[in-house]
């Protein structure tokens, strides 16, 4: 008798990061070597809920190795909280006989993908976040390609900030983590970082500024993550003892956008070929990371309520390149 041919869901959630096509396209492609029918669902866990389905061929995801955002499109599904929404998603999951969905995102598709295995549905997870706030994995999918975006509009910051001798504030994405806000600090050789995992102390800002404006420095550069605080207030606290000019930018949602670094296209194309390599051993419900040079493989209910903070070292990095 033939063997029924399995079949797995595809599906990319929460905010989109550079790379997600890359994973996809290599999920699609371990799965068809494997005679496992992949099929995208559109729009995140939202699209199981309206059952928006696409088969995928290997030619659908031709060339989207380089392509920024995600082509199945994401959503934010706050309905998954709902027990009821979360039940009728598995029950559709199982209905569709889907062996398992592969989910791309972040914390909030661990939180999706732990719901939908209390009603019996498979998953299997990718980190996916420019955040790098997914604890069980060193890197997540376009943390990378992000921070090189921030490298590449801080140095310009800088250049404008030396011709004038200025101060800038300049906040950069992360939600609770400071991670990428460390990592642009020390990349750029900026002068002083504000990470959620600190406290501010508004006292050493000022003084650490004064000082730089006394000794005639070129530029201060100070990357706030949007976690810790906003520019807009972070000014008004400073602007009560600093007299001069403070300029401000928020680097916003640039940070999301582009074509993935060879980094991530990388990692996403690995992590992808290790997800299905994973389900062929009848794995389920876990979390693909990468640490080193190896494969972390994680249940996903042991990472679902962990965080995963900036590397507090770093922060002794920044003080002793910024003197
Ligand atoms: O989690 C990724 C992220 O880009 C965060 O850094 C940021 O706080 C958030 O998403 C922004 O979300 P949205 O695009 O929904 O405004």
């Amino acid at each position: 008798m033939k063997s029924k041919m399995k079949k797995i869901g595809i599906l990319t959630s929460g905010g989109d990061a550079p790379g997600m096509n890359a994973a996809v396209r290599a999920i699609v492609r371990t799965a068809l070597s494997n005679n496992i029918k992949p099929i995208g669902i559109n729009r995140g866990f939202r699209g199981i809920y309206e059952k928006d389905f696409v088969p995928l061929s290997s030619r659908n995801v031709a060339n989207l190795i380089k392509a920024g955002g995600t082509f199945l499109e994401t959503s934010r599904f706050p309905e998954l909280k709902d027990e009821k929404v979360c039940k009728d998603v598995a029950d559709i999951i199982k209905k569709e006989n889907f062996d398992s969905v592969f989910i791309i995102g972040g914390n909030g598709s661990l939180r999706g993908a732990n719901a939908l295995s209390k009603f019996g549905a498979n998953t299997i997870v990718l980190p996916g976040s420019i955040d790098n706030d997914i604890p069980g994995t060193e890197m997540s999918i376009g943390v990378d390609t992000a921070l090189n975006t921030i490298l590449y509009a801080v140095d310009r910051i800088k250049d404008t900030a030396s011709s004038h001798e200025r101060t800038f504030l300049i906040e950069v994405m992360g939600r609770g983590s400071g991670y990428l806000a460390l990592m642009a600090c020390i990349a750029t050789g900026a002068d002083y970082v504000i990470i959620p995992e600190f406290p501010i102390n508004i006292d050493e800002i000022i003084s650490m500024t004064q000082m730089r404006k006394k000794e005639h420095k070129k530029n201060t550069i100070i990357i706030v993550a949007e976690g810790a605080i906003h520019v807009e207030e972070l000014e008004k606290k400073l602007k009560k003892k600093i007299p001069w000019e403070i300029r401000k930018t928020i680097l916003g949602h640039i940070q999301r956008g582009g074509s993935p670094t060879a980094y991530d296209r990388v990692l996403a194309t690995r992590l992808g070929r290790e997800s299905v390599e994973q389900y062929l051993m009848g794995n389920a419900n876990v979390l693909i990371g990468y640490s080193g040079t190896t494969y972390k493989i994680t249940p996903i209910s042991q990472v679902v309520n962990m965080v995963k903070p900036a590397p507090a070292n770093d922060i002794k990095t920044v003080r002793y390149m910024s003197t």
